[in-house]
């Protein structure tokens, strides 16, 4: 695979597989632009890692999103490598009648709608590069559904679908489309779901990060680290065995 430097921009970068992930581009030696809301979360990474970019940008905002594309063409002349990371989980009992549906449409504007609002901002640099890739986080989730997270399941069966649809699309443009589909990683995500289930172990964040870059260069297209490839081969061979095994809580107990 092509090595040489490339200006790689990560959504919701400042914590969790983000931030692994931009760690490891940086390592090897690439230009890394970081996103997320939080502004202090952002000037903690750069204090810690002085190479990197920070951007304060919400990706639900359209107005956002087309401010931060052309900043980074007009500082950077466009960037080579789109990840979109960031991500929220939400755990729900959707026979909950006072469930707040503002909180439900926003799990699926950050996580499905973002994605392409990014992706089409960032089009027309992507097309330039010679070297380009879009790097689209979804989940194990998205080959077996975790009923806890209803919502949170369909954004990331979704982004899956988006993805392979687009792959073909892209391609003759001359952009890669990889997805990276990680099982139960040890972050605040994960963290906040606080998953009872003692079967889904969290791997640490550099742990993916290195299993990410492996797959990455050797030009695989879906990355499917540790019990993820084994959801995906069990989503096809016995889907209904495997739904259970993973659900055998459907209902959050808070
Ligand atoms: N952890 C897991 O077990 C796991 C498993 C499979 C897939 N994933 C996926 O991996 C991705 C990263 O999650 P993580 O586990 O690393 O969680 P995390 O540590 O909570 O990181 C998520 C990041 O996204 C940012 N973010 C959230 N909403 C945003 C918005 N509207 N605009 C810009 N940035 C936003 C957050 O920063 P701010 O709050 O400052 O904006 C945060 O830095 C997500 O897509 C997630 O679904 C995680």
């Amino acid at each position: 695979m092509n090595q040489t430097k490339q200006k790689v921009l990560i959504t919701g970068g400042a914590s969790g597989i983000g931030l692994s992930l931009a760690r490891t581009f940086l390592a090897h030696g690439h230009t890394v632009i970081i996103t997320g809301r939080q502004l202090s979360k952002l000037e903690k990474v750069k204090a810690e890692l002085p190479q990197i970019y920070i951007f304060q940008s919400d990706v639900t905002k359209g107005e956002e999103v087309k401010v931060l594309a052309d900043q980074l063409q007009k500082d950077f002349g466009g960037i080579d490598v789109l990840v979109n990371n960031a991500g929220i989980m939400n755990l729900m009992d959707t026979a909950d009648e006072t469930n707040d549906l503002e909180k439900v449409f926003e799990e699926i504007e950050i996580n499905f709608h973002s994605p392409i609002r990014l992706l089409h901002h960032f089009l027309p640099q992507l097309k330039k590069s010679k070297k380009a890739s879009l790097i689209n986080v979804s989940s194990g989730l998205a080959y077996v559904s975790f009923a806890q997270s209803p919502v949170y399941s369909g954004t990331k069966a979704a982004v899956h679908f988006w993805t392979q649809s687009i792959r073909p699309q892209l391609k003759p443009y001359g952009i890669r489309v990889v997805e990276l589909l990680p099982p139960v990683v040890d972050t605040k995500l994960a963290k906040d779901a606080d998953l009872k289930d003692d079967n889904l172990k969290p791997m640490p964040p550099e742990k993916l990060a290195d299993l990410f870059w492996k797959d990455y260069i050797k030009g695989k297209e879906e990355i499917t680290p540790d019990i993820s490839k084994q959801l995906k081969l069990m989503s096809c061979l016995a889907p209904k065995f495997i739904f259970n095994q993973l659900n055998k809580q459907a209902v959050p107990s808070r």
